[in-house]
């Protein structure tokens, strides 16, 4: 079957950022990617030098020599820099450690914060999602994805201070809004790794709401430890537990957002 023809009009860019670490972003990034591939064509962009959604979408460190840095340093796609990891439907353009140079050798080149969407200007008519993982800073990589991007999916790890800590993402990303995007938005917030036996949970679920309102989604990822296994494994959840309770809850997460960006 010619993938082109599953595609459909509108391409979502969607950067799946927190400039926290740990929050739960790669694993949002593959396993949403995973779960909307099976009706939507998507290619899923590695943007952090840890390599990690490569990795867990089964893509071998020697098979990575060009990806991102190039896209970014070249500012044009080539056929070679994307790649097809184990789930079908799904494209990669995998990270290596080469991209944390590129933070720094973007200092010199014009409009550094345009090299990612230039990059992605031929690519979008082939897509349906293109998700975006940024890395846990918000530095040129995670801006030029914002650039990029037409929405933002904010993973709120369910902890102690979890609100406090997006504020900076607020405010940079209405600042990318006025003056280099004015199409940006925060599109969903997405809580991750709630644990329903834990009160701070369902307190960071009721202030994120109390804040957030309809951005964020109805469907809560759980703790769930097979989530984690999968990764090690290099597969999503679904190709490694597809009964987990991490699966059905990613599942249902691309089924909510493929509605709302109906
Ligand atoms: N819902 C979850 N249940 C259990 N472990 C999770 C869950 N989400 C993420 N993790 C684990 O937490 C760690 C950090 O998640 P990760 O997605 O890499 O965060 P980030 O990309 O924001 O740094 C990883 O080891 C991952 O396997
Ligand atoms: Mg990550």
């Amino acid at each position: 079957m010619n993938n082109k023809n599953l595609k459909s009009k509108a391409t979502h860019i969607l950067a799946i950022a927190n400039q926290k670490g740990g929050v739960g972003k790669t694993t949002t990034a593959i396993n949403l990617a995973t779960a909307l591939a099976a009706k939507k064509k998507v290619l899923l962009i590695d943007l952090d030098s840890q390599g990690n959604s490569s990795t867990a979408l089964g893509v071998d460190y020697t098979n990575r020599e060009i990806g991102t840095y190039h896209l970014l340093i070249d500012g044009t796609i080539k056929d070679e820099m994307i790649k097809d990891g184990i789930v079908p439907n799904l494209s990669l353009i995998t990270a290596d450690e080469n991209l944390a140079g590129a933070e720094l050798e973007l200092i010199d080149v014009p409009e550094r914060e345009f090299r990612l969407k230039k990059g992605l200007e031929t690519l979008t008519q082939h897509y349906d999602y293109i998700l975006i993982d940024c890395p846990p800073s918000l530095g040129m990589l995670t801006l030029n994805a914002l650039v990029a991007a037409s929405g933002v999916i904010v993973p709120l790890q369910c902890e102690f201070l979890a609100l406090e800590g997006i504020s900076h993402l607020v405010k940079t990303v209405t600042r990318v809004q006025k003056s280099l995007n004015p199409e940006l938005d925060i599109r969903a917030i997405v809580l991750t790794m709630y644990d329903k036996r834990n009160k701070l949970s369902e307190l960071v679920a009721e202030d994120t709401k109390a804040f957030f309102g309809d951005k964020v989604c109805k469907t809560v990822i759980p703790r769930n430890i097979r989530i984690s296994e999968a990764q090690s494994y290099g597969k999503p959840i679904m190709l490694y537990d597809h009964k987990s309770s991490g699966a059905m809850a990613y599942i249902s997460l691309a089924k909510e957002l493929m509605r709302r960006f109906q």
